[in-house]
């Protein structure tokens, strides 16, 4: 569903930075599948990998671990320090639907908290809050909670009272609701980059460090989406800030279907306790695919090997497409924000980068955004037509694809002035 865009476009195929649809029309790509494409769509090196997995016979076992996937574990955990396990599955969800699991499994309560304006997956639990209106939450809240808002029909409300929604930055609003219920866990994607990009105040990660280890939370960074994207560390490396748990998916293998949950020893081995009634399900047909683990483990072989130089042509790029785009803005009296970390970058139609959800909620102007990406469509330039979402350089995008994609952005804030 959330594929299901205007316009509706069938692409037939894709190469590094480009796609094409089923009149040979080209575009270049800025939305990467919703951020996978780190390395650019069908990279050879990954697909070979996928491809030499087939061609060895290797298969789904459905009985393991086996090679493959302990070579996975390995390079995560001797590559992020903050993970010392872990575990695999295919998609975003499921980590971070078995991160909430874990927690309570290892902590014996049963509540826990998001933040408006994250995304964390379609698990019923988690499936809330990050687009809404005034009238359904109401006016910023601080200390204090949101009315949980279900993202869509069929879940079960009597199984939503143990989560606690609060705002992003905002550190009271976790004591509060911890003095108020036995919480197991906060999870957050450490920048929100569902409704655009919208960073941490200083010492709001740091922040939750400390509240965790104050009140006895499980602290989960949800990185599927910033993971591997800003730093082989994800996020975490970032900020300097560990969590407890952590979830990765998309950039992990660069477009194959795989997602990992990681963290602490001590809590990853409940896992694998042998007394089932310690132990959460953490059970899935095609969990540990060889393809996908191939395609993950040649992802992060390119990173180790090449990640500095890679990581910082990424920047490279990113600060250009940031400075064209406020260049854009500015030469033309036009109110806009451009907010960018590393190769993941936003515009909004306000003057200041928003601060949390009810800021962006308020000030943007989420018309004029959808409106710029249609025109942009029509000129080959891939900006996925919904408002705030985040944009996404690969490494295969070179500098006259950035180019080419500020002098269209130009003509078309003309176009939607
Ligand atoms: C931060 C975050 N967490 C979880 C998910 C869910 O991942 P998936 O779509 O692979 O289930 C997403 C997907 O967009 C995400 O951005």
């Amino acid at each position: 569903m959330n594929r299901q865009v205007n316009p509706s476009i069938a692409f037939t195929r894709a190469e590094g930075a480009y796609l094409w649809d089923t009149d040979q029309n080209r575009y270049i790509d800025f939305h990467a599948a919703f951020a996978p494409h780190l390395l650019g769509h069908n990279e050879s090196k990954v697909n070979n990998a996928v491809e030499s997995v087939i061609a060895s016979r290797s298969s789904l076992y459905g009985s393991g671990p086996n090679e493959l996937e302990t070579s996975l574990a390995e390079t995560v955990c001797q590559n992020i320090e903050h993970v010392e396990k872990v575990t695999m599955l295919n998609t975003g969800s499921e980590a971070t639907a078995l991160a909430i699991k874990l927690s309570r499994a290892a902590t014996g309560r049963q509540h826990f908290i998001v933040v408006q304006g994250g995304y964390n997956g379609n698990s019923d639990e988690l499936a809330c809050n990050v687009f809404n209106t005034i009238a359904e939450i109401g006016e910023r809240v601080s200390p204090g909670e949101y009315p949980l808002r279900p993202l869509g029909a069929g879940t079960v409300i009597n199984e939503q009272r143990y989560v606690h929604v609060i705002n992003y930055n905002d550190l009271e609003s976790v004591r509060y609701v911890c003095q108020r219920y036995p919480v197991a866990a906060l999870i957050t994607e450490p920048v929100l980059q569902n409704i655009g990009i919208i960073g941490p105040d200083d010492g709001y990660l740091s922040g939750l460090r400390e509240l965790a280890d104050e009140l006895g939370f499980v602290l989960i960074f949800d990185e599927v989406k910033t993971g591997f994207r800003h730093a082989l560390g994800g996020y975490a490396e970032i900020c300097g800030v560990k969590p407890d748990l952590v979830t990765y998916g998309k950039a992990v293998a660069n477009g194959y279907p795989i997602s990992l949950l990681g963290g602490k020893a001590g809590l990853m081995d409940l896992l694998a306790d042998v007394d089932p009634g310690k132990r959460p399900l953490a059970a899935g047909t095609y969990n540990g695919h060889p393809a996908a683990v191939a395609a993950a483990i040649a992802t992060l072989g390119i990173l180790k090997e090449r990640g500095g130089e890679i990581y910082s042509r990424l920047d490279t790029l990113g600060r250009a497409a940031e400075a064209g785009l406020q260049q854009a803005f500015e030469s033309r009296n036009i109110v806009g924000t451009v907010v960018r970390l590393g190769s993941a970058f936003s515009f909004y139609f306000m003057d200041h980068a928003p601060r949390d959800f009810h800021d962006l909620l308020t000030n943007h102007d989420f018309e004029r955004d959808v409106a710029i990406r249609k025109a942009l469509i029509d000129v080959g330039i891939y900006f996925i037509p919904i408002a705030t979402k985040q944009c996404s350089i690969s490494a295969s995008h070179t500098m006259d694809d950035i180019q080419c994609m500020l002098e269209q952005f130009g003509k078309c804030l003309d176009a939607v002035a």
